[in-house]
């Protein structure tokens, strides 16, 4: 494999791993497990909704490299990220006497990274974990970072733990059959890579935005590799969240969360609240004079390009704004906003007036 494909190396107090971006690089598997340095046995465990053609295909580029595989199909979705879908993982490891040097690979969106990453950090204590993320969501965001978690009926991804994958292997084929409003809704996080942190990013989801959605020619790979590229930057730099960098990616997910709360999990798409979420930062942040309302409209044109929602019904801003106020992002009592201050550049501010907040909120409801 040519080094063209590498989009990314994070560095970690884990270990540093390579994120490579490319078209049928999933054929190449095995090879980068053993260029990684990987032995023993490959557990495989897929999301169902990649059976049976992508999945062959991955289990068969592993036996290439060496690796004896066991491949284990699930149906894996936000309804069933808990720990009795981990469990079943569990037992399927125990009867195949999966050993500490043994490997898990972890296949499909976010919730499968999730999940099986919370496995791999917790069977035996902790053994190694490859992503290969197949939604674009899981692309750009969930699969780099070494955020893993499941859900218990008190609360979404209360357990969980940081395990670094060794190596994250993105075939942009996958995307060949995932449906148009999870297409959508990984742009808006690729989008919010672009809007916060790179301008030149920004400028290219505007200027090739046919070929993106239809993921026609080099563009997607190139914006997808950069957008990868920069959450690597920012998980390098503030790997625990505790500085002032990671906070940025949650640009758009004060309101977005509050969205996906009052509305009930399952109206919008993670993706399609952020977008809605993003507007209303862009909203406070013209209010506060940070940004032009030329800027607050250029977000709204590549969002809306994306087939991306950027007004929400149904809601009311009273519920909005509660929501937001018992949002985990809000420590003592002051909410961390997360706003531009030009194009490709954001900061973080805790003195936005309540009132503000509020007229920008409504602004986003129909
Ligand atoms: N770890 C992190 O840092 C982090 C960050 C953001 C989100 N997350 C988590 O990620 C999850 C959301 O991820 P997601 O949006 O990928 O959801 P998901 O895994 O549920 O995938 C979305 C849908 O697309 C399907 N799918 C996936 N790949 C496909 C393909 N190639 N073809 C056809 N269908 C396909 C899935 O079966 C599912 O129905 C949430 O649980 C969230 O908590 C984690
Ligand atoms: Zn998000």
């Amino acid at each position: 494999m040519q080094d063209t494909n590498l989009a990314a190396v994070v560095n970690t107090s884990q270990g540093s791993y390579r994120v490579l971006v490319g078209r049928d690089i999933v054929d190449d598997l095995g090879f980068e497990l053993r260029s990684t340095g990987l032995r023993g046995r490959v557990f495989l465990v897929a999301d169902e909704v990649m059976f049976p053609n992508p999945i062959r295909r991955a289990q068969e580029a592993l036996e290439r490299g060496g690796y004896e595989t066991h491949v284990l199909a699930l149906e894996i979705g936000e309804s069933n990220k808990n720990l009795q879908t981990v469990e079943i993982v569990y037992s399927w490891l125990a009867d195949q006497r999966a050993e500490r040097g043994d490997i898990l690979v972890a296949m499909g969106g976010g919730v499968t990274g999730d999940l099986v990453g919370f496995a791999a950090a917790t069977w035996l204590r902790g053994v190694p974990v490859v992503h290969v993320p197949t939604s674009l969501a899981a692309m750009v965001d969930s699969s780099i970072g070494g955020k893993t978690g499941v859900n218990i009926p008190k609360g979404k991804n209360l357990l969980g733990a940081f395990h670094q994958p060794k190596l994250v292997v993105q075939d942009i084929g996958h995307l060949s059959t995932l449906p148009p409003r999870e297409m959508a809704a990984g742009w808006a996080e690729a989008v919010k890579h672009g809007l916060i942190l790179d301008a030149d990013l920004l400028d290219k989801f505007e200027r090739f935005t046919p070929q993106l959605i239809k993921l026609e020619g080099d563009a997607p790979v190139e914006a997808i590799r950069r957008s990868v590229a920069i959450k690597a930057e920012i998980v390098s730099e503030d790997e625990y969240e505790t500085g002032d960098r990671r906070v940025l990616l949650n640009y758009g997910h004060t309101v977005g969360h509050a969205i996906e709360t009052v509305s009930g999990y399952g109206k919008y798409l993670h993706g399609e609240a952020v977008s809605i979420g993003m507007m209303a930062a862009a909203g406070i942040a013209e209010r506060l004079g940070m940004i032009d309302s030329e800027l607050v409209g250029r977000q709204r044109k590549v969002l809306e390009s994306y087939n991306l929602p950027v007004t929400a019904s149904g809601l009311r801003a009273e519920d909005l704004i509660n929501a937001t106020k018992s949002d985990k992002k809000s420590r003592g009592g002051t909410i961390r906003w997360v706003l531009l201050d030009g194009p490709g550049q954001a900061t973080t501010r805790r003195d936005v007036p309540d009132d503000m907040v509020l007229d920008a909120v409504e602004a986003i409801l129909r």
